[in-house]
């Protein structure tokens, strides 16, 4: 599954709907890590970096798909077929550390799997 993003139209109506400034609606889509603007043709793999998953060893994770992707996270250009993002808590700290991978959180995350993640976010 490809993110797809949100349409500046969809924020207008939103913000007609509610009646409050589209400002408002596209700093709340804007806030959340998940929600895009832009589309991207990029497969995602989001790292949670949050408590649990910290403590628990995301950091080495990021590095280990760095490596495996040859990007580094939340790259300003990132054209890679595989985008590779932090984000906070993904609800999974029992599992942690937990990785999203085209739509879907896992846990039990390891480096070592890095190259294996990488191969299945792009291999849809
Ligand atoms: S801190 Fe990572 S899933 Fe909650």
């Amino acid at each position: 599954m490809i993110d797809s993003a949100i349409c500046l139209g969809a924020i207008e109506v939103t913000a007609w709907t509610l009646g409050i400034p589209s400002s408002e609606v596209y700093g709340a889509a804007t806030s959340y890590s998940e929600l895009r603007i832009e589309r991207s043709d990029a497969r995602v793999i989001r790292v949670c970096t949050g408590l649990s998953c910290i403590a628990n060893g995301a950091d080495d994770i990021v590095v280990a798909l760095e490596s495996a992707t040859g990007s580094r996270a939340h790259a300003e250009s990132n054209d890679a077929a595989v985008a590779l993002e932090t984000s906070a808590c993904g609800h999974l700290c029992a599992l942690a550390p937990a990785i999203h991978v085209d739509g879907r959180w896992q846990g039990r995350a390891a480096p070592e799997s890095a190259a294996a993640i990488v191969a299945q976010a792009g291999a849809r």
